[in-house]
């Protein structure tokens, strides 16, 4: 990809658990606008790979690298071939996820841990290599090469329910609230640093996440009696919005979490009640 109005133009992002859905999404439009991109899959090599050929047949830069982001073996050795690929990084979409849905009282403790370990405990690993890489080649950059924008920028996939509690769905609640606090906590930390991190929140976006909901038409009226704005959000809106946050146009920004969700935060069944 060439051209002097692409925004990303050789910056290396690393999309984790961009087989499918929003990371997908989010690989494609980086790659759009001129980044090396690393598409990153757990246990979907088809899936990544397909999301690879979709870049490298627009003309794109991108490799494929295997890894789960609750592993620590498997994040370090993700960023060691981004590093040795492409030389750098730029930008973390901390992206993968996942639901494991069960009532409370039915809840194993397997289901529990899951959900933690990959949305949560992944995320710390991810964030805490992409700052030491952000870190390490700012000490290494020669002198005329600093300037005053950000060194680095992490973006996270939160999702409207690190506020809107989900009866039904507390693993993975849980893991999108503790995201918020780790996201703000680790801002403050590291902006000094000159390292920007900020969280995107998604509501219901069409991907195969929530399949069972938007392939229903039952279920589908009925969850568009919580989106104001009446209509189900798609992958590239999330990625717009991801691709804003961690450009320079959004310098400034520190520690905020963006609502991508059709006002679903809105507390839409106030709208006539209450
Ligand atoms: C969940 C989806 C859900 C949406 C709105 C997302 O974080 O992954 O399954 O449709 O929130 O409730």
């Amino acid at each position: 990809m060439t051209g002097p109005e692409l925004k990303f133009k050789d910056q290396v992002v690393i999309v984790t658990g961009s087989s499918s859905g929003i990371g997908k999404a989010c690989a494609i439009y980086f790659a759009n606008q001129g980044a090396h991109v690393v598409v990153n899959y757990s246990s979907n090599a088809e899936e990544g790979q397909n999301t690879l050929n979709e870049i490298l047949n627009k003309g794109g830069s991108a490799i494929l690298v295997q890894a789960d982001v609750s592993r620590e073996d498997d994040v370090l050795a993700l960023f060691r071939e981004t590093i040795s690929k492409f030389g750098r990084l730029d930008v973390l979409v901390s992206n993968a996820g996942l639901q494991k849905d069960s009532p409370f009282l039915e809840m194993s403790l397997q289901q529990w841990q899951k959900v933690i370990d990959v949305n949560l405990t992944g995320m710390f690993l991810c964030c805490r290599a992409a700052a030491r890489q952000f870190i390490e080649q700012e000490k290494n950059a020669t002198e005329t090469s600093h300037s005053e924008l950000s060194i680095g920028k992490i973006v996270m996939m939160s999702s409207v329910h690190d506020v809107i509690p989900w009866a039904g769905h507390v693993n993975y609640a849980a893991s999108k609230g503790g995201i918020m606090m780790f996201m703000k906590s680790i801002s403050q930390e590291l902006a000094p640093h000159k390292i920007r991190v900020n969280s995107v929140s998604p509501g219901a976006i069409k991907t195969p996440i929530n399949k069972e909901v938007w392939s229903d038409p039952e279920k589908y009226k009925g969850l568009m009696n919580l989106i104001p704005y009446k209509r189900i959000g798609t992958p590239q809106d999330v990625a717009k919005a991801v691709g804003w946050l961690a450009s320079d146009e959004s310098d400034y920004v520190n520690g905020e979490t963006l609502y991508i969700d059709g006002g679903m935060t809105l507390y839409p069944e106030f709208a006539d009640n209450g």
